[in-house]
C-alpha cells in the first residue's frame, strides 16, 4: 500500500526508478503488453509519442522486442506530439526524421499508421491541418498510451507556459529557454525555428493513460513544481495533475527536488543520518533567514523538526555541530595541506605533492566547474593533468573552421609554400564548407579542424589556470567522434582509452563531472565510460588510495548538504577563472542579444560560484567572493 504521508505534497503519482534505462524498459514493457493484448483481437493500439532525448531508451527497447521476440507493430497507430514549423521532414533536426531513424525504420509498422505533424503546411492552412490531426486521433479511437518528456519551461509537447488545459493541436511560438535548449542541435540559437505545431494540453489530457518521464538533474526543479505546485497555465506540465490515469517516472537526479527526497522529514519518520541533519539545519537556516548559530529550539519545533531536536538537540548543540561540519568543508588546500593535521580537512595531507587528474567531458567543463581549484592545485605544487575526453568539435560553428582554414592558406601564401599536406587539407575544408548544405554532417577533415580549434582554446584556458601544455591530454573518445548530440553510443574503445589513462597516471585525486546529467548528454556518456573503466580497474592498489571528487556541471548547482569540499576563490581568482572560460571563444554564441544570459556562459559560471559563497555566508560562515563546490564520490 502506498504511504500516503510520504506522497503528501505530490499531486501526480511518481515513481523513482534506478536509472533511465530501467524506466524506459518498464514503459516499453507496458506498451508491448497492450500491443500483445490488442493483437489477439486484431484491434489497434494507439500510441502518443514524443521525441527528444527522454524517450529514446523506450524506442531502443521496442525495437529489441520486435526483433528478438517477434512482436508485430502492424496494428499500431502512432501520433507524435509535435514538429518544428517550417522545416521539411528530411531536415536533420526534424522530428519526422528523428522518429524514422529512432523507431519506425526498424519496425513493421505500416506508413499509413504513422502520424507526425507536417512542418511544411502552408501558414494559412495550419488551422485546418491541426483540426484534421485532432480528427485523425478521434478516428483512431483516441490515444491509449501517451509518452511525454518535460522541457525546462515545463512544456509538454510544445505547449509552452501560457497554454491552457483546453488547448488543442495548433501552431505555437517557442519559448526562448526552449530555443536555447535546442540551440546545440541546430548549431546555434539563431537557427532554431521560432514556431512549432503541437498537440494541445487538452489533446494530451484526452489520452487513456499518460507517462511523463524525466531524467537528469536539469529537470529536477521544474518536475517538482509540476508535481507539487498548484496547477497553472504558467507551467503546462502541472495541468496533468487533473488526469486520472497518469504516472511519472523519474530517475534519482530528476526526482531530487521532490519534498520526499529533499526534505523527507516533512513527509515521514526519518533516520537522522549526518547528511540529512546537515540538510535539515541548513534548510531551517535558509527558511527562517537566520544564520545557523542563531537558530532557537522554537525554530526547530515550529518548522517540523521537533523529532530532530528530540534526538540530537538541544538547538545550541545541534547548531554548533552542523556549523562546524560545514565549516570543515571549506578549504584553501584542495590537494590537502602537507605537514598539517588532516583530521578535519576534506583531503589528506599526504602524499604531497599529489597527482591530480581532472577529466573534462567537453573542453571547458573543467574551467567552468573548477577553474579556480585547478589554479590552486598547481600553485600548491601538485602535478595536475587535465584530460579532455571529447574533442568538442560538434559545437564549433562552421565560420570558425573557415577562419582557421583560411589562416593556414594565407600563411602558406606568405611563405610561398603552398603545396604542403596542411594547405591541401585547409583548402578541402574551405571547399567543403563553402558548398555545405544547411545542417549537413561534417567530414572527418572538417571535424578534425574544428577539434583543433577547441584544443587551442582549451590550452590557453589551461595556461590561464596555471597549467602548461604538457599537462593537457586530449582523448577524443570514439563515441563522440562517431555520434551526434543526443545519439551517442558508448563502446569498449571508450572504456579502454580511459583505462589506459588511469593506469598510466594512477592519480591520487580524480576530479570529474556528469553523474547527474541527462543520460544522452556528452557529460553523462563520459561519466558512464569513466565508471566502467574504474570498475574494471577496481582491484588496482592506486584506486584504494584515490580520492574521487565530483565537480559541478555547467548548468548545475550543488545543495549545501552535497558539498564535501568547498574551495573559496578570491576576487582575483574569480576574475582569472572567468578569463579562462572566456578563452573558449567558439562557445560564445553570437553577438550579445537582449537576452544576456543566452551567450554569457562565463557570467553564469561566475554567478553560480558567487551564489554558493552567498549560501555559506547566509548560514553564518565566512563571507567569500565565490566558492567552487565538490562532492566526494565512492565507486561502490
Ligand atoms: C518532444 C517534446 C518535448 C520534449 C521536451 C524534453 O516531442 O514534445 O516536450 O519532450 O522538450 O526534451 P528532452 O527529452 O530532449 O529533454
Amino acid at each position: 500500500m502506498k504511504n500516503i504521508e510520504f506522497h503528501r505534497f505530490e499531486k501526480i503519482p511518481a515513481t523513482i526508478v534506478n536509472s533511465s534505462l530501467d524506466g524506459c524498459q518498464q514503459i516499453a514493457s507496458e506498451i508491448c503488453t497492450l500491443i500483445k493484448e490488442r493483437n489477439l483481437t486484431q484491434s489497434p493500439t494507439v500510441l502518443g509519442l514524443a521525441t527528444g532525448s527522454t524517450p529514446t531508451g523506450i524506442y531502443r527497447e521496442l525495437i529489441r522486442i520486435h526483433k528478438e521476440e517477434g512482436l508485430s507493430f502492424s496494428n499500431v497507430i502512432t501520433f507524435n506530439l509535435d514538429e518544428y514549423y517550417n522545416i521539411t521532414s528530411s531536415h536533420p533536426e526534424s522530428y519526422n526524421l528523428f522518429m524514422q531513424e529512432q523507431l519506425f525504420d526498424h519496425l513493421d509498422i505500416p506508413t499509413k499508421n504513422i502520424n507526425i505533424p507536417d512542418g511544411t503546411v502552408e501558414r494559412t492552412a495550419t488551422f485546418a491541418y491541426c483540426q484534421d490531426y485532432e480528427n485523425r486521433i478521434l478516428d483512431a479511437g483516441g490515444i491509449d498510451i501517451q509518452v511525454l518528456g518535460i522541457g525546462r519551461t515545463g512544456h509538454i509537447g510544445f505547449n509552452e507556459p501560457g497554454s491552457s488545459a483546453q488547448s488543442r493541436t495548433r501552431l505555437v511560438h517557442l519559448d526562448s529557454l526552449t530555443k536555447k535548449d535546442a540551440a546545440r542541435d541546430f548549431l546555434g540559437e539563431e537557427n532554431v525555428p521560432r514556431y512549432a505545431l503541437t498537440m494541445g494540453v487538452g489533446t494530451i489530457l484526452d489520452s487513456e493513460r499518460i507517462y511523463l518521464l524525466a531524467w537528469g538533474r536539469s529537470k529536477a526543479s521544474i518536475l517538482a513544481l509540476a508535481v507539487e505546485g498548484e496547477p497553472s497555465e504558467a507551467l503546462p506540465a502541472s495541468l496533468l495533475q487533473s488526469h486520472p490515469n497518469i504516472e511519472i517516472l523519474a530517475d534519482q537526479a530528476a526526482a531530487s527536488e521532490l519534498t520526499r527526497l529533499k526534505r523527507p522529514w516533512l513527509v515521514r519518520h526519518v533516520d537522522w543520518t549526518s547528511s540529512l541533519i546537515r540538510s535539515a539545519v541548513s534548510w531551517l537556516s535558509a527558511n527562517s533567514a537566520k544564520p545557523i548559530l542563531k537558530l532557537l529550539d522554537d525554530d526547530y519545533t515550529e518548522n517540523g523538526l521537533a523529532d530532530l531536536l528530540t534526538q540530537h538537540g538541544p538547538a545550541y548543540d545541534l547548531n554548533i555541530r552542523i556549523f562546524n561540519e560545514i565549516q570543515h568543508t571549506l578549504t584553501g588546500w584542495p590537494g590537502g595541506k602537507t605537514k598539517s593535521s588532516d583530521e578535519r580537512r576534506p583531503e589528506r595531507a599526504e602524499p604531497h605533492p599529489k597527482r591530480s587528474l581532472i577529466l573534462a567531458p567537453e573542453p571547458f567543463d573543467d574551467v567552468i566547474g573548477m577553474g579556480g581549484t585547478i589554479h590552486r592545485l598547481v600553485d600548491q605544487g601538485h602535478e595536475v593533468i587535465v584530460a579532455y575526453l571529447t574533442s568538442g568539435n560538434l559545437a564549433v560553428p562552421d565560420a570558425d573552421a573557415s577562419k582557421a582554414a583560411e589562416l593556414v592558406v594565407d600563411l602558406a601564401e606568405l611563405s610561398d609554400d603552398c603545396e604542403t599536406e596542411e594547405v591541401r587539407l585547409a583548402k578541402s575544408v574551405l571547399k567543403e564548407l563553402g558548398e555545405k548544405a544547411d545542417f549537413a554532417t561534417d567530414s572527418p577533415n572538417v571535424r578534425s579542424i574544428k577539434g583543433l580549434i577547441r584544443r587551442g582554446e582549451a590550452k590557453i584556458a589551461c595556461e590561464i589556470c596555471g597549467l602548461s601544455g604538457s599537462k593537457v591530454r586530449f582523448l577524443s573518445l570514439p563515441f563522440y567522434e562517431r555520434g551526434k548530440y543526443r545519439q551517442f553510443k558508448l563502446s569498449g574503445d571508450d572504456t579502454d582509452l580511459l583505462k589506459g589513462l588511469f593506469e598510466e597516471i594512477q592519480p591520487h585525486q580524480l576530479y570529474f563531472t556528469g553523474a547527474l546529467s541527462e543520460p544522452s548528454t556528452v557529460q553523462a556518456n563520459c561519466y558512464q565510460s569513466m565508471r566502467r573503466a574504474l570498475l574494471d580497474l577496481s582491484d588496482s592498489p592506486w584506486i584504494q588510495n584515490c580520492y574521487m571528487w565530483q565537480y559541478r556541471e555547467a548548468s548545475q548547482e550543488w545543495d549545501i548538504q552535497e558539498i564535501d569540499m568547498a574551495v573559496p576563490l578570491s576576487p582575483t581568482e574569480l576574475t582569472n577563472k572567468i578569463q579562462g572560460i572566456y578563452q573558449h571563444q567558439t562557445q560564445r554564441r553570437q553577438a550579445p542579444t537582449s537576452d544576456r544570459a543566452s551567450n554569457d556562459i562565463w557570467r553564469q559560471a561566475e554567478e553560480c560560484d558567487r551564489r554558493l559563497a552567498e549560501t555559506y555566508d547566509n548560514l553564518g560562515l565566512a563571507e567569500y567572493e565565490a566558492i567552487e563546490g565538490f562532492k566526494r564520490y565512492s565507486l561502490i
